[in-house]
């Protein structure tokens, strides 16, 4: 299947079965994740990797009772970093460092460039950036799962502070952005299942300039 089939297979599930997906579905998708592209490289999220039904469970109640939630196979939260602090910037660049064997003047300038700006922002200003760099990684993970025949459910209906609550986010510094039930279609319970897709026209999204 090319790239767009796959995309126009895919729809946001509404219904699924509780059929298991296997773990190395589920590490590919997570590697996708893993390879988005962030600001700066920061990569200023993790990812939550609910197997546990009881917290399912526990998360249903505070999502809108959407039956995804509990009868999906993996549950991912994405949880973004609720402040950007010194200690995480050089992490990554210290990572870089590492990984790539040198120091480089100019990574090192924007390194002290980014000290300079992010700790001192609104740590919500922050939060909100980090969360769309974790947005970035749900996109990949929500086109890898299309590409692994794994059905998804984008799903930001819930209350992110209980969510937080629940998983101890809070006390690791991070927040929950968005969630992403990984699992198997339930056709027979699904009321989107066979609906056509809903999309603007291209001339109504894309403006060329010449
Ligand atoms: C960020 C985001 C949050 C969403 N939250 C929910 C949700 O909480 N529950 C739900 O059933 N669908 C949710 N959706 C699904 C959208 O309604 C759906 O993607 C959109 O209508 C397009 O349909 P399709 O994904 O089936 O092509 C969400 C989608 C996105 C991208």
């Amino acid at each position: 299947m090319e790239l767009l089939e796959k995309l126009n297979w895919r729809y946001a599930a509404k219904a699924m079965n509780g059929e298991k997906v296997s773990e190395d579905k589920i590490e590919r998708i997570l590697e996708a994740a893993r390879l988005a592209p962030t600001s700066s490289g920061l990569q200023p999220f993790e990812i939550f990797v609910v197997k546990n039904q009881e917290v399912k469970e526990q998360i249903k109640p505070v999502a809108w009772n959407q039956s995804v939630i509990t009868d999906c196979s993996h549950l991912l939260v994405f949880a973004a970093w609720d402040h950007y602090t010194p200690e995480r910037i050089n992490y990554m660049f210290d990572l870089t460092n590492e990984i790539r064997g040198f120091k480089n003047e100019g990574w090192e300038n924007y390194r002290q460039m980014l000290l300079g700006m992010y700790p001192t922002k609104d740590p919500e200003e922050n939060f909100i950036h980090a969360s769309k760099q974790a947005y970035i990684a749900f996109t990949e993970a929500l086109t890898a799962a299309a590409f692994e025949a794994v059905d998804a459910t984008p799903l930001e209906g819930f209350e992110p502070d209980a969510v937080d609550e629940i998983l101890g986010l809070r006390e690791k510094g991070l927040r929950s952005a968005v969630l992403l039930p990984l699992g198997y279609r339930k056709t027979n319970e699904d009321w989107l299942v066979n609906l056509q897709k809903v999309r603007k026209p291209m001339e109504d999204l894309v403006t060329v300039i010449e």
